[in-house]
């Protein structure tokens, strides 16, 4: 059997998904998806929309949108695991656990916080002003996400490389300091995809929200055609050669073309094809690329209960795995059980110089036991086999509340009853002195303290 590649990203929700995304980051990740070897797990990156947005209408929207533009354009979420990074308690919960382990002096180097305090500073401002721990502690969020699921690869923009590799810093420092030779995290790798487009937008910048430049993706086709019109163009009048590779039309036009199609509309427009027409020929080709797509959105946008079932699987599949994986790391840190672990049964109120302990412990075949160790760690008993960790738990407690103790000596040992049922033995001793000698100190060991 292949181990497939789990390749993971998340998509904050602060914003309606643009031409740009689709082509850039949402059309690459559907097509990867559907490669056999390909384990994909995308998310809605809503915890870290808060970071960024204080606005909940806006952050609702956003998620409902983006969810909806992902499965329009076709992923597939029996195949892929689809689902919202606050549907998944584990997620912050390992947010923790990895704050605990992260370097200060790592976060401080992180570009987006570095950034906002270089503003400050410019501005004559505190160099923190305005600056929270959620944008501070990004970095660490997004390690979670990633390491939760294992992900070997996750396909992000050149901006969050480094978030990636804190990832990997913050998940090898887990590894080390609780794996014990087990390597709990998997290091992740960002994914660069070379060959996929970066759009112009309309003024042949970066399409970028922040630039005020998109071409709408959804909403409807003559909110396309609007913006199509305002494409920034050189003043070349119809019948004119224009320039195809000096063109950000062109480009546009390029990425949703097949080579025929581009190859025709350049000849065109060498042949001096007016911008006007230009334009048409790009909003036709959208529109047929894309037309379906946002007939199957519009139709998700008014079913919200549906697009909300679909999550919640989504959910639940995520969370089968990273339920039984945080179990695991809580317990590597500490945070485990009282059951079947050390219980230190001497209480405050007993005097030190008697303090023996209970330890509990489980056998191979799953059956509960535990030993009675005196204070300076000699054992006092071995306790028979218990089908659970509560019976034995009943039995340590009832040996320890006071009661006259049963016990019954053989010859070189002993054993203690509790309700007629043989509980404890001792261990075998050189003679009869040495055994009672142990009795009297289990009596003294299992007395409780006066008040
Ligand atoms: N920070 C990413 C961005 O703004 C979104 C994101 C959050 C993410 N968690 C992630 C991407 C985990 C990849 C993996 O683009």
């Amino acid at each position: 059997m292949t181990t497939r590649t789990r390749i993971l990203t998340g998509i904050t929700t602060t914003g309606t998904p643009h031409l740009g995304n689709y082509a850039g980051a949402i059309r690459p990740a559907i097509l990867a998806s559907r490669d056999s070897n390909a384990d994909s797990f995308y998310f809605l990156a809503d915890y870290h929309a808060l970071i960024k947005c204080d606005d909940p209408l806006r952050i609702q929207r956003s998620r409902l949108e983006i969810a909806a533009t992902w499965l329009a354009g076709g992923l597939d979420v029996d195949r892929v695991t689809f689902y919202r990074q606050s549907d998944i308690p584990e997620i912050p919960e390992l947010t923790w656990l990895l704050t605990c382990v992260a370097a200060k002096g790592l976060l401080n180097r992180a570009h987006a916080y570095k950034a906002s305090v270089d503003k400050n500073v410019e501005a004559g401002e505190d160099p923190d002003a305005g600056i929270t721990m959620g944008l501070y502690s990004y970095p660490v969020l997004m390690a979670a996400d990633i390491l939760m699921f294992n992900a070997h690869k996750v396909p992000v923009g050149r901006d969050q490389i480094q978030h990636v590799e804190m990832a990997r810093d913050i998940g090898q420092r887990f590894n080390h300091l609780f794996g014990q030779g087990k390597e709990f995290f998997t290091m992740p790798e960002a994914l660069i995809e070379e060959s996929v487009a970066t759009l112009p937008g309309l003024d042949g910048r970066k399409m970028s929200k922040s630039y005020d430049n998109t071409i709408p993706l959804f909403s409807s086709a003559k909110d396309m055609k609007d913006a199509i019109s305002r494409i920034v163009t050189d003043s070349r009048a119809p019948g004119e050669a224009k320039d195809p590779d000096n063109s950000h039309l062109f480009t546009l036009f390029q990425a949703f073309a097949t080579p025929a199609q581009s190859a025709e509309f350049r000849s065109e427009l060498l042949q001096g094809l007016g911008w006007g027409e230009a334009k048409n020929r790009l909003f036709q080709l959208l529109d047929n690329e894309l037309g379906e797509s946002r007939e199957r959105y519009h139709q998700l946008i008014e079913r919200p209960a549906d697009l909300e079932d679909i999550l919640q699987l989504g959910a639940k599949k995520a969370r089968a795995v990273a339920t039984p994986f945080l179990n695991e790391l809580r317990e590597a840190v500490g945070l485990r059980s009282f059951v079947s672990q050390v219980q230190v049964a001497a209480s405050t109120k007993k005097k030190a110089a008697k303090a023996a302990r209970f330890v509990s412990f489980r056998e191979d075949d799953g059956s509960f036991r535990f030993r009675l160790l005196a204070a300076d760690g000699e054992q006092l008993l071995l306790s028979r086999h218990f089908a659970d960790g509560k019976t034995a738990g009943q039995v340590t407690k009832q040996l320890q509340a006071g009661q006259p103790l049963d016990v019954r000596s053989d010859e070189l040992s002993f054993s203690v009853w509790v309700d007629d049922e043989c509980v404890a033995d001792s261990p075998t001793f050189a003679d009869g002195a040495a055994r009672d000698a142990a009795i009297d100190a289990l009596r003294v060991a299992l007395t409780p303290a006066q008040d």
